[in-house]
């Protein structure tokens, strides 16, 4: 495996690559979902096509700091760089890209990406700014690495649609593909954060999952009477809300039914439109957030 701090090295490398080059961005404290959306990236890049060459898969480890609110603690993200390391070369990374923020910034850096409607709600309703931090750095590493096909998690759901919108809108030559979120045995999505919950939090956190998965069967059900007619999404949202409040110690921060594309609240869930259910709770400090497809795969 290739390593490279810097970004003329990751030019050359790109120059040299066969096709296709798959990039996995991430912020690193790598752990399993991260490792299979590397998986993922080392099958898409298995071009049969090409006589058997292969092409190759690039991982970025940043923390990026303009997606940090000045009240979240950057200073405090966890920074693992060996463990890291290790799990890339253990998956068959073929270039990891480790940028410090001075190879990514400008000093006098005057220029970024705003995405002005998906991202105002939802997570970017409670973190302002969020986003045009995470679509100006994602462009960049777009531009570094000039990758055919990047692969993010469908576990920041927001996130995912609010990158497939600027890709479309800005014509960035690359094939977004969407990763399923990967999750503990008992149904809590993997995530850093979940080391710091309380171990009380993190006996009932699955029942967020849990609560997201009764949601999706009372969808299936509602709608399967309704046959091609509309259900109410009132009915169904009061339900989950409902679930969310009485885990103990948890805070809702949203609960959502929205279109999974455009991310506008549902009043109606009707064929055709597909509708996910999109939560983030709070146990003391540690957020953690969640989504599911409500959409009938019958
Ligand atoms: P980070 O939180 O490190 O996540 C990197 C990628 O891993 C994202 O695409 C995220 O959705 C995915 N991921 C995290 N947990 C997952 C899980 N349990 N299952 C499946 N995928 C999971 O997201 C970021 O970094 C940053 O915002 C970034 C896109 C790198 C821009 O800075």
């Amino acid at each position: 495996m290739k390593t490279a701090a810097l970004i003329g090295p990751v030019t050359a490398w790109r120059r040299r690559a066969h096709s296709p080059v798959v990039f996995v961005p991430t912020m690193g404290a790598l752990h399993e979902g991260h490792a299979a959306l590397i998986r993922r990236a080392k099958r898409l890049a298995t071009n049969k096509s090409s006589g058997g060459k292969r092409g190759g898969v690039v991982v970025s480890i940043f923390v990026n700091p303009k997606q940090f609110g000045p009240k979240e603690d950057l200073s405090k993200y966890p920074r693992p760089f060996a463990e890291d390391l290790a799990l890339c070369k253990r998956e068959g990374v073929d270039l990891l890209f480790h940028p410090a923020p001075a190879e990514m910034y400008s000093t006098d850096a005057s220029v970024a990406i705003t995405e002005s409607s998906l991202a105002l709600g939802l997570c970017g309703a409670s973190r302002p700014g969020h986003f045009d931090g995470v679509c100006t750095v994602v462009s960049m590493l777009f531009n570094i690495v000039r990758p055919d096909i990047a692969v993010f998690g469908e576990k920041d759901w927001q996130q995912l649609a609010v990158i497939r919108r600027m890709v479309r809108d800005l014509r960035i030559p690359v094939k977004i593909v969407g990763h399923p979120t990967e999750r503990e045995e008992d149904g809590l999505a993997l995530s850093s954060r979940n080391r710091l919950l309380s171990p009380e939090a993190r006996r009932v956190a699955p029942r967020i999952y849990q609560a997201l998965l009764a949601t999706a069967m009372e969808a299936e059900e509602a709608q399967a009477e309704a046959g091609t007619a509309t259900t109410s999404v009132s009915k169904v949202l009061k339900r989950l809300k409902q679930d969310l409040t009485v885990i103990p110690g948890a805070e809702i921060d949203y609960v959502e039914i929205v279109d999974e594309v455009t991310l506008t609240p549902l009043k109606k869930l009707s064929p055709g439109v597909n509708a996910r259910a999109l939560v983030a709770v709070r146990f003391d400090s540690v957020r953690l957030i969640d989504n599911l497809s409500l959409t009938s795969r019958r």
